[in-house]
């Protein structure tokens, strides 16, 4: 049977993890956070590339050089979520099944974080549950090409 492969982004700032804002981010590092992810791919017998921008174009370029060689897409457009109509359109434009991830709950947060642009484009969110929303969004996300590729 095929292998499922999915590609794993984060945004700005997130290369910071750790070290930015901890009471609301945590203490793990992003290499600890990507160990972690790379982990549970191999347990689930996923191939994954994990890529971090704080570029808004390198992420757009990034979304469609997905074309063809990822089945899926887990993001956490970090501050991207509130602002970018590239991102999103980038994400229609490339019709990958892409599941949105965030470490805290935008929803309990400042107001401006309330509406993601990215939202209306993604199979589902996956908000608030520290480096379990990446693993949650990884077991969406095959979850999704398993009922889809049926
Ligand atoms: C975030 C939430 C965003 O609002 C914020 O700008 C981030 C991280 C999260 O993972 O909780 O940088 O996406």
């Amino acid at each position: 049977m095929k292998r499922n492969r999915i590609l794993i982004i984060h945004g700005p700032n997130l290369n910071l993890l750790g070290i930015r804002e901890k009471e609301v981010y945590g203490s793990m590092s992003i290499d600890e956070l990507n160990n972690e992810i790379r982990r549970f791919a191999k347990e689930e017998g996923v191939d994954i590339d994990i890529l971090q921008s704080n570029h808004e174009g390198e992420l757009v370029d990034t979304i469609h050089g997905a074309r063809g060689k990822f089945d899926a897409i887990v993001i956490n457009p970090a501050a991207y979520t509130h602002t970018s109509i590239a991102i999103r359109d980038a994400i229609a434009s490339v019709g990958i099944p892409t599941i949105e991830v965030h470490l805290s709950n935008i929803y309990s947060r400042e107001p401006f974080r309330h509406h993601s642009y990215i939202a209306e484009v993604a199979v589902g969110q996956v908000s608030g549950f520290g480096t379990d929303s990446y693993l949650l969004g990884i077991k969406g996300s095959l979850n999704h090409l398993e009922r889809h590729n049926r």
